[in-house]
């Protein structure tokens, strides 16, 4: 596997693979890569020749408050776990080649609408910040496929919307959430969990399967639903930021009729920000 840091050098060797008529997939990640990654990995790998994988912490999706300065970064193993993972290409720039100019000044892309609805709300510009890095690296490694996870819900519509308005030749794959054997969704922030909490964190999960559970069997008030996963997890000992239930195919808030849906969670954990979903699709157990 070879490692590039330059923009330049990234798309020489694409340029190269192209010329081949080799298909390229694309996995954007911030590092810290664990099983939930390498399962995007392994997506890539299916339906493409050459797998690009890249490792940027972007700064322009944290707020002035968040953890970018404590995100933790792991390069040197996450180079080792690619390279076993069988990936051809890791691009980790640095935040210069990304950004030449101060964050301020530089263009961005915003999705407006969807951005501004649940992690958006309490998170306000982190849908900016990704769909400018993410709309950044398509342009720099020009995918014909590329991969995100379904446990960033809220940040898979984000970015197929983007790719609609945008015209961009890319085809988005969504991956089933990868979870620890309690329920938890597997996650770089987990690690900021002390072992008390991560005791704790699977409720997260546990209270999203009740919702789930009512909603397949045909509860359909949504307020009371999301009002009783609101006061579960406070219980079990959590800040919940939201409990939600919305349309799976847009995010728009569903009707009695509508079938297809998600049921989404925020909640604080000590200093960890956990994030969690289910979709409810008729004539399946959900993912
Ligand atoms: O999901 C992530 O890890 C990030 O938001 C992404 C898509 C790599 C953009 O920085």
């Amino acid at each position: 596997m070879k490692t590039v840091n330059t923009v330049e050098a990234l798309r020489e060797q694409v340029r190269a693979w192209r010329g081949a008529g080799e298909r390229i997939g694309f996995v954007p990640t911030m590092g810290n890569l664990h099983a939930g990654h390498l399962s995007l990995v392994e997506q890539a790998r299916r339906g493409a020749d050459r797998v690009v994988v890249s490792v940027f912490v972007n700064p322009m999706q944290f707020g002035p408050n968040e953890d970018y300065d404590s995100y933790p970064r792991t390069l040197d193993a996450d180079r080792a776990r690619l390279e076993a993972a069988g990936v051809d290409l890791l691009f980790a720039p640095p935040v210069e080649e990304v950004y030449p100019a101060p964050l301020a000044e530089m263009t961005r892309v915003e999705v407006p609408e969807l951005s501004a609805i649940l992690c958006g709300r309490s998170r306000p510009g982190f849908f900016a910040g990704v769909a400018t890095v993410v709309t950044k690296l398509f342009n720099m490694v020009q995918p014909d496929l590329a991969v995100f996870g379904e446990k960033d819900y809220q940040q898979l519509i984000v970015i197929r919307r983007l790719v609609r308005d945008l015209s961009l030749p890319i085809l988005i794959e969504g991956v089933p959430t990868l979870r620890e054997p309690d329920g938890l969704a597997m996650s770089s922030r987990n690690a900021y969990l002390t072992p008390a909490e991560r005791r704790v964190a699977p409720q997260l999960h546990h209270a999203l399967e009740r919702l789930a559970a009512a909603l397949r069997a045909g509860d359909r008030d949504f307020p009371a639903l999301e009002q009783l996963g609101l006061q579960q997890l406070e219980l079990a000992g959590f800040r919940p930021d939201y409990v939600s239930i919305r349309r799976a195919a847009d995010l728009s808030l569903p009707g009695r009729d509508d079938a297809e849906l998600v049921v989404l969670a925020a909640a604080w954990l000590g200093r960890a920000r956990l994030i969690d979903n289910l979709r409810i699709v008729p004539g399946t157990d959900g993912a």
